[in-house]
């Protein structure tokens, strides 16, 4: 949590309190989740999303479905509801683990009461991890020897995307405690859009950002408007190997290409040492109707959606996308930076 207002997901009695993402940026408004299915549908339609947050949602939906029966097909059934949502971000089989292996072993009366025990602290760990990460990429930002300081990131790994602070906009943030003058180029990212939850973050937090459409990286990274290049991460496969969110492999082929470091940042719960490389990252494929509809505000203020291509048109929609280690300058955890193909060491 950043501050009352600033808050992704929370306790409040025996119910979760979320902000609502699918609204941001037009509309700011929380929601009750009170059950599994409650949980399950947040994660799946994106009313939190973010690797991290959603591992944290998930650890608080299995706490809302023990409400019904704490038993172990109960626990059992709300681990698999949960861990269907979405595919590619390895903190929600990681949040789920961690639950399973503190609960299972207790008997059932107790089981509910350390679930919540169990979400809060996943939760408190994730607002810490990312407290580190954002002071370990300061020390990155603060290397460039260029005031302003300009950063491009991609879809949104703010303080949105997790318990609190973000993953790839912690060491924004941190700059910014620090007083370091910065500037972030953000990609909108479609179809989702993320980019534009960046921005709103960065506005509420008076840092100055320019939005920009997701082809336009290439051509700023070209003409030396970019310093450094900085991502989240939905998985890292052993061998630095990272999936995030589509569009991250061309902004890091283009980094690449202009010599301009590409980092990743993301807490260890993203890393998973059981994939060997990106190639057996799940991609997720989302619903053809993301790619033919935009949503926004029509002139008088009101959320409106418009087709921008017919029903009929076939489309592809894979939300993620791996960017191989080789293009990987770094990796930012809560334990320091390591290149991609040294992360091994933080898990020995
Ligand atoms: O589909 P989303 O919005 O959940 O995807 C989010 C991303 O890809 C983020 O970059 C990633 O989860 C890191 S969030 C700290």
């Amino acid at each position: 949590m950043i501050s009352d207002r600033l808050f992704t997901i929370r306790e409040e009695g025996d119910s979760v309190v979320i902000l609502d993402q699918s609204l941001l940026p037009h509309q700011y408004a929380t929601r009750h989740l009170n059950t599994l299915a409650d949980a399950a549908h947040a994660i799946r339609a994106m009313l939190v999303r973010g690797a991290p947050l959603i591992g944290v949602a998930a650890a608080y939906g299995v706490a809302l479905a023990l409400k019904e029966g704490a038993g172990n097909k109960a626990l059992q059934h709300a681990c698999d509801t949960l861990a269907a949502t979405r595919p590619t971000a390895v903190n929600l089989r990681w949040a789920l683990a961690r639950m399973q292996a503190r609960l299972q072993p207790l008997p059932v009366a107790g089981r509910r009461a350390a679930a919540w025990a169990q979400a809060g602290a996943i939760a408190a760990e994730d607002a810490a991890a990312n407290r580190a990460i954002g002071a370990h990429g300061l020390a990155l930002i603060e290397r460039i020897g260029k005031r302003p300081v300009n950063l491009m990131t991609h879809c949104n790994a703010g303080w949105l995307a997790t318990a609190a602070w973000g993953t790839a906009l912690a060491p924004v943030y941190a700059a910014r405690a620090a007083g370091l003058p910065l500037h972030v180029h953000v990609s909108e990212t479609r179809p989702r859009n993320q980019g534009l939850l960046t921005a709103w973050e960065l506005h509420e937090a008076g840092i100055p950002h320019t939005l920009i459409v997701d082809n336009a990286a290439g051509l700023l990274l070209r003409q030396g408007k970019v310093d450094l290049v900085i991502v989240g991460a939905d998985r890292i496969a052993a061998n630095g190997d990272t999936a995030n969110k589509v569009g991250t492999y061309l902004k890091a082929l283009a980094a690449a290409d202009c010599g301009v470091p590409f980092f990743v940042a993301a807490p260890l719960s993203t890393i998973d040492m059981a994939c060997p490389d990106g190639g057996r990252i799940p991609i997720e494929e989302r619903a053809g109707e993301e790619v033919r509809h935009v949503g926004g505000l029509d002139r008088r203020g009101v959320h409106a959606t418009v087709a921008i291509a017919p029903e009929t048109r076939p489309v592809a929609n894979p939300a993620f996308d791996v960017t191989p280690a080789r293009f990987i300058t770094g990796i930012v955890t809560e334990r320091g930076v390591l290149p991609p193909g040294e992360i091994g060491a933080w898990f020995r």
